[in-house]
């Protein structure tokens, strides 16, 4: 192990992001290029397992330790990390099921509580409701007390009421933009309508928080160009990354022993079928999480 500061992990469950997809792809495009000082001879970042050795700085942890978090190199046996970015396995999840929650409930904590500042009552519509990050959010904008529409496909739509949606949008028969309702914030995973249409369903100061990146390099960066412009034009359009912080961990674990966030997990493989795995959550039809168990 390197570093005063480190932890090692031995890894118990890992899960896969559409991230560890883009970045094992190999396409010579910007993309790669600027996401190269991740890479690692060993990709994936979600993990849970046992702290296994820590560095004489680190005072949060002990070897023997349940954790979940990030580490580099999470699809594999161990993993380093720092201490800001573990926090104690919720007690009520396995390994595999605590490992789905860090990316993809970070993104949907910060997208919703700290970018789209819910509040109870508020109307939320979730687009992209169906995957890893959607079903988090389906469940962290219930438990903010908003009135939650989820978008998706018919196929989920029984999944998507039972963890707390009060209306599914099947995006295949009704399109949300022309549909003439508002919403008070609009949590944009699918990413793959125009900020126009996205606009005409904003309510009177209305947010509108995108998380999901379009498939594509141009489409990204247009994406991006655009909603730098109108950001500076005061309009109410936010783009993020997720931060991985350990008091957002320990939030989302909180939730969990809370009994208001449960990971939904669509298929298990095992570290020999990781490409299995990742090319699956390339497909983009995963229904919640894809995870990995490590034995
Ligand atoms: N900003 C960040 O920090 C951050 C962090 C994590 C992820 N992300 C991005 O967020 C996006 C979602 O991530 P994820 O982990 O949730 O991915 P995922 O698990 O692969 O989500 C896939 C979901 O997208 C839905 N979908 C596919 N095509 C769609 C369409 N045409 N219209 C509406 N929904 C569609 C699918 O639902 P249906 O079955 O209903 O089609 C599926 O459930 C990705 O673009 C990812 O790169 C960003």
């Amino acid at each position: 192990m390197t570093g005063d500061d480190r932890v090692l992990v031995r890894i118990r469950g890992a899960s896969v992001n559409a991230l560890d997809w883009h970045l094992m792809r190999r396409l010579p495009h910007l993309i790669s290029m600027l996401l190269g000082m991740l890479r690692s001879r060993v990709r994936g970042a979600d993990m849970a397992g046992h702290v296994e050795a820590v560095g004489k700085n680190v005072a949060r942890f002990k070897p023997g330790d349940e954790v979940f978090g990030v580490g580099l190199g999470s699809l594999s046996e161990y993993a380093t990390t720092s201490e800001d970015r573990l926090a104690a396995k919720p007690r009520n999840l396995t390994f595999e099921q605590a490992a789905a929650l860090p990316i993809a409930g970070c993104t949907a904590l910060q997208g919703l509580r700290d970018k789209g500042q819910v509040k109870a009552g508020q109307r939320v519509l979730i687009y992209g409701a169906g995957g890893g990050v959607g079903t988090f959010a389906v469940q962290i904008a219930k438990s903010l007390g908003a009135h939650v529409t989820a978008v998706s496909s018919a196929a989920n739509a029984d999944l998507l009421h039972s963890i707390g949606a009060d209306r599914v949008i099947d995006y295949s028969k009704e399109d949300f933009t022309k549909s003439g309702q508002r919403w008070d914030v609009l949590f944009d995973i699918g990413a793959n309508r125009s900020l126009a249409d996205c606009s005409r369903v904003l309510a009177q100061n209305g947010k509108h928080v995108f998380a999901g990146a379009p498939h594509g390099l141009w489409a990204l960066l247009s994406r991006l160009l655009k909603a730098q412009l109108m950001s500076r034009s005061g309009s109410q359009r936010i783009m993020f990354m997720a931060r991985i912080r350990h008091e957002d961990l320990v939030t989302l674990k909180e939730l969990v022993e809370g009994g208001k966030l449960s990971p939904v997990i669509d298929r298990q493989y095992s570290l020999r079928e990781v490409p299995d795995a990742v090319r699956y959550v390339g497909a983009r039809q995963a229904r919640g999480k894809v995870v990995i168990s490590v034995n």
